[in-house]
């Protein structure tokens, strides 16, 4: 499989790349994806959902349940400004982080951002696979509001520099195709920026 070119107006991918960004919907493979690309490079991976609910203390469903989604999007910003400055790391972003305004065009340098694209269907399939985890997709019918959420977000996760469709392949195969890309624009000699 050959990745796409993302279609989003952006300037092209970064002549060096410091860190990996995965974008996309729920379900879409981020995390595993995140995982076996960070060994492959030898990066660490660092996932927001995770980051969140360390620093929250309580699960993503129970910060929507008692916090509400305003909050847990204030933190998700905070956590994603944060991971943003890291080098050497493979972030693997929540699926609602690139839908704020300005935040696929206003990626720190060095960074590849790259859209794992799903079907509504098999991302609902995933998700219930994985457990109740998803509080946007606690709904009677869970498919018509993927399908919903994901035609507002599509123009956004557009705007990556890559895209592949993670239906295609498995994680080890999408981790191979990302790597090859990021060996040909490594940035060499960059420290990690944290311990
Ligand atoms: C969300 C996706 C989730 C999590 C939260 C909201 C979204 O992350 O951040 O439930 O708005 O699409 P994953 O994409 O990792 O499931």
């Amino acid at each position: 499989m050959t990745p796409v070119m993302g279609s989003g107006g952006m300037c092209g991918p970064p002549s060096e790349v410091r860190r990996v960004l995965l974008v996309g919907f729920m379900g879409s493979g981020k995390t595993r994806v995140g995982q076996a690309l960070a060994r492959r490079l030898g990066w660490s991976f660092r996932d927001f959902d995770q980051e969140v609910r360390a620093r929250a203390g309580l699960p993503i469903p129970d910060i929507f349940r008692q916090h509400g989604e305003a909050a847990f999007r204030d933190m998700e910003e905070r956590v994603g400004a944060d991971l943003l400055l890291e080098d050497r790391v493979v972030l693997a972003s929540g699926g609602g982080w690139p839908a704020a305004l300005g935040r696929m065009e206003e990626l720190p340098e060095g960074t590849l951002s790259v859209w794992l694209r799903v079907l509504p269907e098999e991302a609902v399939r995933r998700a219930r696979e994985e457990g109740p985890t998803r509080p946007l997709l606690a709904v009677p019918d869970p498919v018509a509001r993927a399908r919903q959420i994901l035609a507002e977000r599509e123009a956004c996760y557009g705007k990556a520099h890559l895209a592949l469709d993670s239906m295609e392949a498995g994680p080890e195969e999408l981790a191979r195709i990302i790597e090859r890309f990021v060996n040909e624009r490594r940035a060499e000699g960059v420290e990690p920026s944290s311990p």
